[in-house]
């Protein structure tokens, strides 16, 4: 081979290692300067920067207000017996401050029981919900060949031990789960965690009830 060629492919070597070690050595550089992006992705595009303006909404500010609804969540725990169902280390068995026991916190109670518990736990609290009426019948399925359906039963809420569990435990069930039962804490205000834990106290209540647990006014109202 002659001479010309090996020595012009050794100098092209060398100079093709130039490129490599020059972006090495400015990747290792702190720079003040913007990053060179050659694939532009995401980093790059218009956007709105916090506390500007942004003419689309009728208050002009870009940043918008929490979404109504959405549920906080991660941040400390500054008040346990709101937010863990806890006072002193033990479960709460009053309401904290901020939950009224009114008749309409009942209600609410009552109505995100129905969609959130009663599909497991029934409508009544005694675990016979369709979700766990359909998990057994998948799983006792004596005619087809197993299907690998497992399923914990969903607990009656009236079965001695729990029945008489404090509202701040029921409480922590719900935020926090519980075995096998996932925690709702991302899907259901603290508000109606508090209203649903009231309703399942009512409910548990109803299963043992005497006739003196109706107040008289509306006994009277019954007779008349
Ligand atoms: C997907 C089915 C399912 C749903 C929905 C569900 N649970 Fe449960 N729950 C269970 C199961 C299963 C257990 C038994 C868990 C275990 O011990 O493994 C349980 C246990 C419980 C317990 C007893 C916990 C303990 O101390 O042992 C309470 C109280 C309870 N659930 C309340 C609720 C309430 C209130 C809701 C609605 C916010 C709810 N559950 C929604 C399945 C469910």
């Amino acid at each position: 081979m002659p001479r010309l060629i090996v020595y012009s492919v050794m100098v092209l070597l060398m100079l093709a290692l130039i490129p490599p070690v020059v972006a090495a050595r400015v990747r290792a550089t702190p720079s003040e300067g913007r990053p060179i992006h050659i694939i532009q992705d995401m980093d790059i595009q218009a956007k709105f920067k916090a506390q500007s303006e942004n003419p689309e909404y009728a208050d002009q500010r870009a940043m918008r207000p929490e979404v109504v609804g959405a549920v906080a969540r991660g941040e400390t725990y500054l008040n346990p017996h709101l937010q863990n169902g806890v006072v002193d280390g033990g479960w709460a068995t009053s309401l904290p401050e901020a939950i009224k026991l009114e008749l309409k916190t009942v209600e609410r109670g009552q109505q995100r029981y129905n969609i959130y518990c009663a599909p497991c736990h029934g409508w009544n609290g005694s675990g016979q919900g369709p979700v766990n009426q359909r998990a057994l019948s998948l799983m006792n399925n004596a005619d087809g060949p197993p299907d690998g359906t497992s399923w914990t039963q969903a607990r009656n809420l009236h079965d001695p031990g729990w029945s008489e569990q404090p509202i701040g435990q029921i409480f922590n069930t719900v935020t926090n789960g519980k075995n096998s039962m996932a925690g709702y804490e991302s899907q259901i205000t603290v508000e109606d965690r508090w209203a649903i834990s009231i309703y399942v106290k009512a409910l548990q209540r109803s299963q043992n009830a005497v006739m003196q647990d109706v107040p008289t006014s509306v006994r009277e109202e019954w007779n008349r």
